[in-house]
């Protein structure tokens, strides 16, 4: 079958290959993949920059958001042939001591020796086929057809989003009004979508320009756009602060200004991944103060739970009613597999590209 194949460490190895089809082993189901969007980790991943082979393979076949469709399911696992689903991206690490991974949630790996299909130590999806256990796959309705690939990127900030209101509920009454998003790339339009899914009052604060597609998206969810170049992260947050920011662009100067925009019992999720060794000078005291005196709340996140799979699916079927359309003009370009290039080229126009496999 066909597979794009890179090799971790090396820019610019990305290929389109033939590869063994896959075997699915007794109890797996077997899955043709539909289309697989490319994100900021796969462009690490093909500039060289992070990745890592399966053991005894010299490749990794990338991809880890993926939308695909049953071709063949075991007896009775609740799955049945032309059925959608999006799979999963992290395994269990089978570590003993690690806890969150005996309990289904590899997610929150404490060994840090999990995997991750198309990302670290297996093969992703970027692929004709590939197998599966079902215990991985997540159903959708036929409906998904035209955004399902969103499932993945949704499910991460589903799971960020859920924690933030569950530990917010458990320290007090919390009713949020006003939410800052960090970043309007498709993680940042999907916070800002499941926020004002919530109702809440949505700013998104990125480089943009006003008038820049990712900036429509927002204004289409009924959230307002600030861009960068006409006010300071500070003059967005205001005297008195956001009750609840989604970092979603891992930039040092954001990550710091929005440690200091937060009101009081606000709560700050951490999303953006960061390139690594720059230092930044802070004033580290006024950050301190500000969040102990305030009950500030901080925490980091990162991939998710079938629980926040299954929680992003409600939420995009939502969404969909509420703004038809929107979510698959999210995936603004489609490419076939043999124009790899391309899909890792990006654009400025871009907000999602995915490569198509299958119709
Ligand atoms: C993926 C996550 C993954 C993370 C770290 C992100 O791009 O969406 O599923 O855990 O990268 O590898």
């Amino acid at each position: 079958m066909r597979a794009i194949t890179v090799k971790p460490g090396v820019a610019g190895s990305a290929r389109l290959a033939t590869v063994d089809d896959p075997r699915p082993a007794a109890g797996q189901a077997l899955l043709a993949t539909i289309e697989v969007g490319i994100c900021g980790t796969d462009h690490e991943i093909l500039a060289g920059g992070h990745g890592e082979a399966p053991r005894g393979s010299p490749w990794l076949i990338p991809g880890h958001e993926c939308l695909a469709r049953v071709l063949e399911a075991p007896e009775g696992c609740g799955l049945r042939p032309g059925q959608l689903v999006a799979p999963t991206v992290r395994r269990p690490c089978g570590q003993p001591r690690c806890y969150p991974c005996a309990h289904d949630h590899p997610d929150m790996c404490i060994s840090l020796q999990y995997t991750e299909r198309g990302i670290q130590g297996a093969h992703g999806y970027q692929c004709e086929r590939f197998a599966e256990w079902p215990r991985y796959l997540v159903p959708l309705p036929d409906g998904f057809a035209d955004f399902g690939v969103l499932m993945e990127p949704t499910s991460v900030v589903t799971k960020a989003i859920e924690e933030a209101a569950r530990v917010q509920r458990a320290r007090l009454a919390w009713e949020p009004q006003r939410a800052l998003v960090t970043g309007a790339g498709p993680v940042g339009l999907l916070a800002a979508m499941l926020l004002r899914l919530r109702h809440l009052d949505v700013t998104v604060y990125d480089r943009d320009a006003a008038d820049h597609p990712r900036a429509q998206a927002v204004r289409a969810l009924g959230a307002a756009y600030v861009c960068s170049a006409d006010a300071e992260l500070a003059q967005v947050a205001g005297a008195d602060g956001v009750d609840w920011i989604v970092e979603c662009t891992g930039a040092r100067a954001l990550v710091f200004g929005a440690l200091q925009a937060l009101a009081p019992a606000g709560v700050l999720c951490l999303l953006g991944v960061s390139g690594a060794g720059v230092s930044l000078e802070v004033p580290a005291d006024a950050i301190n103060l500000g969040l102990v005196l305030r009950n500030g709340l901080v925490f980091g996140s990162v991939n998710a739970s079938r629980e926040a799979f299954a929680q992003a699916g409600q939420s995009l079927a939502v969404a969909e009613a509420n703004w038809p359309g929107w979510l698959a003009g999210l995936v603004s370009v489609r490419v076939p597999p043999a124009d790899v290039a391309s899909a890792i080229g990006g654009g400025p126009e871009r907000i999602k590209t995915a490569v198509r496999w299958a119709g």
